[in-house]
């Protein structure tokens, strides 16, 4: 399959399983798909600036990224659709809900780095994503913690993707000025 078609069934796949949950923008009533576009459109322009870069895996894990946590989609479900590489990626980037909240975020990352280089973008790409301007009503605290959070991912994601890394270093810099 081409990356076009592989995006194509992706992102049809992973916008029914969101819109099954009525799941919208934080703050905003946009389908949780343009999320997850967003991701993508992050993906598809550090394809064109990394090397050794599987594109079309990487597409995949950015279009699918929040379907473990957020749908009722399963692990077996997702790896008869896209293959284990693909769930196993999906999975890493997956917030443990048995853990306490201060942990979540931690565990997640290690486990990210176990996964290849793809998945690391697709979480530096995610949170690129997400340092836009913050939902209306997110406290001083909230965002101040958001960007402290962001450091941390840009720290222990080091050496995953140079472009994605000076993306949201960038981002980081510019967050809440
Ligand atoms: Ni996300």
């Amino acid at each position: 399959m081409t990356l076009q078609d592989i995006y194509q069934k992706t992102i049809k796949f992973a916008a029914q399983k969101h819109t099954d949950k009525n799941q919208t923008i934080p703050g905003s009533n946009l389908p949780y798909v343009v999320h997850l576009s967003n991701v993508a459109m992050e993906i598809l322009i550090a394809i064109e600036k990394s090397e050794n870069f599987d594109g079309k895996f990487a597409v995949q894990v950015a279009l699918l990224h929040d379907t473990l946590e957020d749908t009722d989609i399963t692990f077996k479900e997702l790896e008869n659709e896209f293959g284990k590489p693909v769930a196993d990626a999906v999975l890493a980037l997956t917030k443990n809900s048995d853990l306490e909240k201060d942990q979540k975020m931690m565990d997640s990352l290690q486990r990210i780095k176990q996964q290849p280089k793809e998945v690391w973008a697709v979480k530096l790409a995610d949170r690129i994503t997400n340092l836009q301007r913050p939902p209306h009503f997110w406290t001083a605290e909230k965002i101040k913690k958001y960007k402290e959070e962001a450091i941390i991912i840009l720290e222990e994601l080091r050496g995953g993707n140079e472009y994605l890394e000076d993306r949201l270093k960038k981002k980081i810099q510019e967050y809440n000025n």
